[in-house]
């Protein structure tokens, strides 16, 4: 992203944040210099070239407001721009900000989103509208020149060809086109500047002598914002164009809006998204918890799950839920006796029958997270089987939905792959074997297939409870 090469002076004591600021900034597409004290910032504005200072107001020695201070007595600096950074908003600041003119303040920790529209806000507003001036008569330019070059950054040009020529360069607010021109009259030359994408919207203004209906229907339809009727009348064209000046900036400014809108729903999305995360976390680690010998279980089957779903082609989302879905699948086991979970001798039959229930628990907990009905899913059918022998259901093949089917696999790899009482990890080429045996019978095959590849591609065995598990 460029932002016409505009420089921002980023001025703070304490480095972190400094850096925090710059990396926003440039991110932002504008270039950044740095200095840690007012001083410093002094000495940088001196060289020119800044368009704008970030200026942190609680700094040791020179405070923000005193160098603030410094740069309105000095005759050279004393139009620059500045934004306040402050950690307290406190009204002495505000007041000291308004006396010395600061043009706006931000609180710290800075927001990048509110930082960025407070910086283009105000450099925006500083900006000089430009305004590119087309006719033949040099007469017409001149006067053009006279009555607008107090108020707007004024390009004049005598023809078509050298107003395309300029205008790319110039980035003008407003054209203003003399209707009558030889080669290339004002509405020729307005569907070419239409073509140029940065100014499909730029607001036109047609000049001529013509005073008739038809010139006016044409003029509109031709996509111009107005017409100016000459001889000019040097406080009309003022006002009009001013008019519309200001209209745009407020259109590009309710647009900033928007936009800054947009962007604080998407970071507030961002942060439900991880807060679910961190809750869904941090209950799995409950259920993991309660076993000695399954620690982490939950976390790696749903890294193996989202694993599997990423082979299979599923989308971003889809993998998100099930990577959630996954981690839950056991969530259950809070319903069984931890002396069961943990029984390391042979279990009886109603000790087995207990644990056989945790899926029907599971479900139940989870069928009430209405934001995600899926939720239930993967800890309902996690121990059925693809040849019908599972439970609870004794579901079979494609009855078993899609991402038990995932977490079936995926939870069968774990628990052959990670530590137990009585052993540790199964050898790699064993965890294969079993997972090959398993195709069709207690695994669908296709899932099966991935988890064999995954297991080819994991030449050194780091996806196992033993080490790390791998860069999911
Ligand atoms: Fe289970």
């Amino acid at each position: 992203m460029s932002n016409g090469g505009k420089t921002i002076l980023v001025v703070d004591d304490d480095n972190m944040s400094l850096k925090m600021t710059e990396l926003i900034v440039q991110e932002n597409g504008y270039k950044v210099v740095t200095a840690d004290s007012g001083e410093k910032a002094l000495e940088i504005l001196r060289q020119g070239g800044i368009d704008l200072v970030l200026l942190d107001i609680e700094m040791p020695g020179m405070s923000g407001i005193e160098t603030l201070e410094a740069i309105r007595a000095d005759q050279q600096l004393k139009d620059v721009k500045v934004i306040f950074l402050t950690v307290m908003m406190v009204e002495f600041y505000k007041q000291e900000a308004t006396r010395l003119g600061a043009s706006d303040f931000v609180q710290k920790p800075v927001l990048p989103v509110e930082l960025v529209s407070r910086i283009s806000k105000v450099l925006r507003a500083s900006e000089k509208q430009r305004i590119l001036v087309v006719d033949d008569d040099s007469m017409n330019l001149r006067f053009a020149k006279r009555m607008l070059g107090d108020h707007y950054e004024i390009s004049c040009v005598s023809s078509g060809s050298e107003a395309l020529a300029t205008i790319s360069g110039f980035m003008p607010h407003l054209a203003l086109l003399d209707l009558h021109m030889p080669e290339m009259n004002g509405y020729e030359l307005l569907a070419e500047i239409r073509k140029i994408p940065q100014f499909e919207d730029l607001p036109v203004v047609f000049l001529t002598a013509d005073n008739d209906r038809e010139t006016e229907i044409q003029v509109f339809k031709a996509g111009a914002l107005d017409y100016i009727q000459k001889p000019f009348i040097a406080d009309v064209v003022l006002h009009r164009l001013n008019r519309i000046l200001d209209l745009k900036r407020l259109q590009s400014s309710l647009q900033d809006e928007v936009e800054k809108q947009t962007a604080e729903l998407s970071e507030s999305r961002r942060k439900v998204t991880n807060l679910s995360l961190q809750v869904v976390t941090t209950l799995a680690s409950t259920i993991d918890a309660k076993d000695k010998y399954t620690n982490g279980h939950s976390i790696r089957v749903a890294k193996y799950s989202r694993e599997l779903g990423r082979r299979m082609g599923k989308t971003p989302q889809e993998l998100e839920e099930i990577y959630f879905i996954a981690m839950l699948h056991d969530i259950g086991k809070i319903g069984i006796p931890d002396a069961i979970i943990n029984k390391t001798s042979k279990l009886t039959d109603d000790e087995y029958n207990t644990i056989k229930t945790h899926p029907g628990i599971g479900a139940e907990i989870l069928k009430n997270i209405s934001e995600m009905p899926n939720m239930e899913i993967g800890a309902h059918w996690h121990h059925e089987r693809y040849d019908g022998r599972g439970y609870p259901d004794g579901l079979k093949g494609t009855e078993i939905p899609e991402i038990a089917r995932i977490i079936a696999v995926a939870d069968a790899y774990d628990a052959m792959t990670s530590r137990r009482s009585y052993r540790s990890a199964l050898p790699q080429e064993v965890v294969r074997g079993e997972i090959e045996k398993g195709k069709g019978l207690q695994f669908d095959p296709q899932i099966a297939d991935n988890m064999l590849d995954m297991i080819d591609d994991d030449k050194n065995y780091s996806m196992r409870d033993e080490g790390n598990y791998g860069t999911f």
